[in-house]
């Protein structure tokens, strides 16, 4: 139908029942609507979170993801900052990014330039930033195998593990205890080094009560052994291992044993708990002979994906 026609059927229909003016300003009424609708969309928009970090200098669709992950309260003190923060985007494009943490990334490299995302992201998750003195919390023992225990997690001076068992003769040099699913996957773990290896792996220190870990912490190097209630060797979970043919501690790591436990320790359950290079996220320097059960399917994980224990406990275990 032409313009012409549908003006004329509407004069018809108009003239016919008398109502000629109704039509006409029943379409403007609707036009004016439809024209106010659009126009307080758009004012809403304006005043939206998106709108205004689009403002700052975001491109469109990071304006938009940028709202999806943050919350509320992070959007406002991002927008309030006033400025495009070129790094915002590629910190939550982090693989570890935690959105609760995403403000003190951005502060955190700010006065730290020179750290890598990766780094920011590790030294924040597990809690060194911003609050390097902040109160330690007791440790989360219902986690089980997976309880934390480091420099702000501690085990009360009375925590014992409920199934201690002692390693055999050949396990170790005197008395050593630990879980019982320690005890047995430490056995195959030695086995399969020796096949391997022709090494004997020994357990040099396992469970350590309370007290035992203040004659301990007393005896040796603070870098290297945590106040009482702060060692994992209270957990039962923990045992510093070397070999009969390289019973030296510090160099374990360089003997053919002490590499391919590192390399192959994940498939009996363990993890080596201080890895080299590491000591900005964990708080403690490279251990090569502590190591730490957790089973083998976070020990896996915690192998493949290359992280400690602390980042995959805070990225994997409480992420709220
Ligand atoms: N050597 C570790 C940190 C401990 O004492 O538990
Ligand atoms: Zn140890």
């Amino acid at each position: 139908m032409t313009i012409e026609q549908f003006k004329r059927t509407l004069q018809q229909w108009s003239d016919r029942d008398h109502r000629w003016m109704s039509v006409p300003v029943a379409v403007a009424a609707l036009f004016v609507l439809l024209v106010l609708v659009k126009s307080c969309k758009g004012i809403v928009y304006n005043y939206s979170d998106e709108c205004k970090i689009y403002k700052l200098g975001y491109p469109i669709e990071d304006a938009r993801m940028l709202v999806a992950v943050l919350s509320e309260a992070q959007a406002d003190s991002l927008i309030a900052r006033g400025e495009h923060d070129t790094i915002a985007i590629p910190i939550i494009n982090q693989r570890y990014f935690i959105a609760r943490n995403f403000d003190s990334y951005l502060a955190l490299h700010k006065v730290d330039t020179t750290a890598s995302l990766a780094d920011i992201i590790a030294i924040v998750n597990v809690g060194h930033y911003p609050d390097k003195d902040k109160k330690a919390v007791p440790c989360d023992t219902s986690k089980g195998r997976l309880m934390l225990i480091n420099g702000r997690h501690y085990l009360d001076e009375h925590y014992k593990p409920d199934s201690l068992a002692n390693f055999k003769k050949t396990c170790c040099y005197e008395d050593q205890k630990a879980q019982r699913v320690v005890v047995d996957a430490f056995v195959a773990l030695q086995r399969a080094c020796k096949e391997q290896t022709e090494a004997h792996l020994m357990v040099n220190s396992a469970y350590r009560s309370y007290q035992d870990q203040k004659g301990t912490y007393k005896r040796n190097d603070k870098r290297y052994v945590a106040v009482p209630g702060y060692s994992e060797h209270q957990t039962g979970f923990a045992i510093d291992v070397t070999s009969l043919q390289h019973p030296e501690k510090w160099s374990f790591g360089k003997s053919k044993e002490g590499i391919w436990m590192r390399e192959n320790c994940h498939k009996y359950g363990f993890i080596l708990r201080y890895p080299e290079k590491q000591s900005h996220v964990l708080g403690y320097s490279y251990e090569p002979w502590h190591m730490r059960y957790v089973g083998t399917d976070v020990a896996r994980r915690i192998h493949d994906e290359g992280i400690t224990f602390d980042e995959y406990y805070a990225f994997y275990l409480d992420k709220r």
